[in-house]
């Protein structure tokens, strides 16, 4: 608490250096790496020296209860203002995002959707999805993605933020692809929707997983994360106390009650 803290994260690599990234479990490299980072809010010590990696086309779910830090966890990945990341370094396809700003980090492929989703207000569906593609690096084409989101295609003429939570959900998401991206960061997509709109989400979700893109989930509802997930780990008070496989979280009735509740 009382270390000094600075908006800088500690260390010398200049965001242009390239090295390969550590080696996760198993035999491939990792492709995202997260390295014994610490982040705050002001004074207040949140995440405590986290350290994972994820391979390429991966998806990771990151669970844990209330106040655990996962959010805080996502937006330090995302490079944002706040919180202050002061120690730890973050490597995406051998580059270093721990020197760089939200701008840089997002044109490095870094997406996040968080949880309030954020619709531009006064703009249709299809204008929130070219506003996406303004400038370098496109994703997806819009025909594409309307491909993916037939709920998108039939309300494209729509104000964004007339659509209902799951509509907006999915156009968030959308608007993430339509960026060229290497790393996707939900932040609870499924919240405040019903188990209807939830299952139509997760085939959205499963079908980007099967694109091959590299996907962090932090979700309440676990079970469901759990189904999309090849590896989960589990952040409680702002460390990591799990970091296995999906099928090991569901197999193991502690670890889901202590920090599951399920
Ligand atoms: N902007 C902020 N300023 C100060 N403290 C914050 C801020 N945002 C979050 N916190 C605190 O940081 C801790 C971790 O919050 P965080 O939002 O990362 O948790 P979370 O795991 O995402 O929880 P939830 O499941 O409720 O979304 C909490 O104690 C929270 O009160
Ligand atoms: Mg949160």
């Amino acid at each position: 608490m009382s270390e000094t803290v600075s908006n800088e994260i500690i260390g010398t690599k200049n965001p242009t250096e390239t090295v390969k990234p550590v080696t996760s479990k198993g035999s491939a490299p990792a492709f995202f790496s997260c390295w014994d980072m610490h982040s705050y809010y002001g004074e207040s010590y949140i995440v405590q020296g986290v350290s994972f990696d994820i391979r390429q086309g991966e998806v990771l779910a990151l669970l844990g209860r209330n106040g655990a830090g996962k959010t805080t966890t996502l937006r330090s990945i995302a490079r944002m203002d706040s919180p202050s990341v002061s120690h730890g370094e973050l490597w995406l396809d051998h580059k270093p995002l721990h020197n760089m700003s939200s701008h840089e980090a997002s044109q490095s492929g870094v997406a996040l959707v968080p949880e309030d989703r954020r619709i531009i207000a006064g703009l249709t569906v299809e204008e929130n999805l070219v506003l996406a593609q303004i400038a370098p690096p496109i994703g997806w084409s819009i025909e594409r993605i309307y491909e993916h989101f037939p709920r998108l295609a039939e309300r494209r003429n729509q104000m964004g933020t007339t659509l209902s939570g799951g509509e907006q959900q999915m156009l968030a998401v959308a608007r993430a692809l339509a960026r060229d991206i290497k790393l996707l960061l939900l932040d609870e997509p499924y919240e405040g929707l019903a188990p209807v709109i939830v299952h139509e989400i997760a085939s959205i979700v499963d079908s980007i997983k099967k694109q091959g893109i590299t996907t962090i989930i932090v979700e309440q509802n676990a079970v469901a994360a759990l189904r999309l997930a090849d590896r989960a780990i589990i952040l409680d008070m702002g460390t990591i106390v799990f970091d296995g496989t999906a099928q090991e979280v569901m197999d193991n009735e502690e670890l889901r009650h202590e920090y599951l509740a399920i």
